[in-house]
C-alpha cells in the first residue's frame, strides 16, 4: 500500500472545509458482496440489460428476481467492514459531510455513516408496480422472495434504480449540491462510468475539489479528474488513511 499516498489524502482531508464520500460497489466486495463489473462482477452472470432495466421487469419479473434473490440473499446476510467503519469514524470525527452512494446495501447506515445519500434507492422498502403499496424490506427472509404485494400479490419491485429509471430527484439535488461545494471527494471503488452518478466527481473537480481515487484499478477518473489513485483494496486503505489522519491532528 503506498504509504505516501496514504499520509496526502490524510493531509488533503485535514486541510478540506469540507469532504465527501462517493462510493460505489467496490466498497462491499470485502463485505461479500460481489461488483457489478470485475471478473466475478453480478453482470458477468446476468446480462444487465436482461435483468436489470426496467422494461425487463415489467416484462418479466419473474425472471428479474432471479438475480434479485441472489442479491438480497447476499445483502441480508452482508456485514459492514473496515471501509464503511473508516468512513463512519471520519464522519464522527467532524471530517466526513456526506457519504454519497451507488450501493443499495445499506452497510453505510450499518457501519454508523449518519448523512448518507443513496444515489441508486435502497433494498430496504419493495413498491407494487400495480397498486403502489409500499412494503419493508428489512424483515424479509429468503423464503419470502420473490415477495410479493400483500394487497394484490403482484411481485413487488425493490425501490432501487433500475437502468432506464429516474435517479430519485431529492438524492440527485443534495448529491449535486454536496459535489458542488465540497473542497475534497473521496471516490471509492466505483468504475466510475455509469451516469449521471459519475458525474459527482466531475462536478467536484470542476468547483475546485481534490479527488482522491481509492481503486483496485484505474478508471476514465484516473489521470483526468482525480488528482491521484491510491491503489488497492478499500478495506486497508480506508483505516490505514483514518489511522494516518489521527496521527497529523
Ligand atoms: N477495493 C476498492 N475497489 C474495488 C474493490 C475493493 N476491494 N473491489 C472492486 N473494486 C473496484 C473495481 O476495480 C471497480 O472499478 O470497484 C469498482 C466496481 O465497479 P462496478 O462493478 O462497475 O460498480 P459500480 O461502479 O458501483 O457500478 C455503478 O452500475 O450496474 C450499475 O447500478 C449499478 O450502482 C451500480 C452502477
Amino acid at each position: 500500500m503506498n504509504q505516501q499516498l496514504i499520509q496526502r489524502a490524510a493531509e488533503d482531508i485535514l486541510r478540506s472545509k469540507k469532504t465527501i464520500a462517493f462510493t460505489g460497489a467496490g466498497i462491499s466486495v470485502e463485505s461479500g458482496i460481489p461488483d457489478f463489473r470485475s471478473a466475478e462482477g453480478l453482470w458477468q452472470k446476468y446480462d444487465p440489460e436482461e435483468y436489470a432495466h426496467i422494461h425487463a421487469f415489467y416484462s418479466d419479473p419473474d425472471k428479474v428476481w432471479l438475480m434479485l434473490k441472489d442479491m438480497f440473499t447476499l445483502v441480508m446476510t452482508a456485514k459492514p467492514n473496515p471501509a464503511h467503519i473508516g468512513l463512519a469514524e471520519l464522519e464522527r470525527m467532524g471530517l466526513l459531510s456526506s457519504v454519497i452512494t451507488q450501493n443499495v446495501d445499506g452497510l453505510h447506515q450499518a457501519a454508523g455513516s449518519r448523512n448518507v445519500i443513496e444515489f441508486h434507492g435502497s433494498h430496504r422498502t419493495l413498491s407494487c408496480l400495480k397498486c403502489s403499496t409500499t412494503t419493508d424490506g428489512t424483515s424479509l427472509k429468503i423464503e419470502d422472495l420473490p415477495a410479493r404485494c400483500p394487497r394484490c400479490s403482484s411481485l413487488l419491485k425493490p425501490d432501487v434504480v433500475f437502468f432506464g429509471e429516474p435517479i430519485p430527484p431529492k438524492a440527485q439535488a443534495y448529491s449535486f449540491k454536496e459535489s458542488k461545494s465540497c473542497r475534497a471527494v473521496l471516490v471509492i471503488g466505483t468504475s466510475a462510468i455509469v451516469y449521471p452518478a459519475a458525474s459527482i466527481p466531475i462536478m467536484a473537480k470542476e468547483e475546485g475539489a481534490t479527488v482522491i481515487e481509492i481503486n483496485m484499478e484505474s478508471t476514465p477518473l484516473t489521470g483526468q479528474i482525480s488528482d491521484y489513485l491510491i491503489s488497492g483494496s478499500a478495506g486497508k486503505i480506508i483505516p490505514a488513511i483514518v489511522e494516518e489522519v489521527r496521527r497529523q491532528r
